[in-house]
């Protein structure tokens, strides 16, 4: 099924997220699930909190940018299950980013360009993994949706003072996106 996506101003998205039970009924459904909903969304980053599930799970699917020049993005299709970031590069670089739950927004985060993940799959098979480039910046965004925090948090009160109408208009449901959403 396709969920709607929970925009700005839903608390779930400011709670800190749970571990998913071991005995969690039909992970993997829910993990295609989460998959099939952003694909309609076109993004390329989901956490459970976005569709209303606090929980500690989120999906990446980059396969989409994988070029000649970016071949490394080919197969760069995970699902996290209680994830945990256990090494951060220290190289940061600023890159734009956006958000499902906050749509038509788009702003530069430093992120670190290599980040070590320890995570389980919907199958509960545990891996250890290392990510680079745009999977990291992609990892870290949808890491941070597990504890509460979004990414229009990291940017400078400036930028954030330019983005006040459109999160105003979220706060009143007033949002025009292509895919469904929920709002308070
Ligand atoms: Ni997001």
């Amino acid at each position: 099924m396709i969920y709607p996506i929970y925009v700005y101003g839903m608390p779930v998205l400011r709670k800190v997220a749970k571990e998913v039970p071991k005995d969690y009924e039909n992970l993997p459904q829910l993990a295609e699930d989460m998959f099939k909903t952003m694909y309609r969304a076109e993004g390329v980053g989901l956490a459970a909190p976005q569709i209303g599930l606090s929980l500690r799970m989120f999906v990446i699917d980059i396969e989409i940018l994988a070029d000649d020049e970016h071949p490394e993005f080919k197969g760069a299709k995970r699902v996290f299950v209680n994830p945990e970031i256990i090494e951060m590069g220290d190289e940061l670089k600023a890159q734009d980013e956006g958000c499902l739950s906050l749509p038509g927004i788009s702003e530069s985060v430093k992120r670190a360009t290599m980040v070590r993940v320890k995570y389980f799959d919907e199958n509960w098979n545990e891996h250890e993994e290392v990510f680079t480039g745009f999977f990291a910046k992609a990892v870290q965004h949808e890491y941070e949706h597990l504890d509460g925090k979004l990414f229009i948090d990291n940017i400078s009160p400036v930028r954030r003072t330019m983005n006040r109408g459109r999160l105003q208009a979220m706060l009143k449901g007033k949002i025009n996106c292509r895919y469904s959403v929920k709002t308070v």
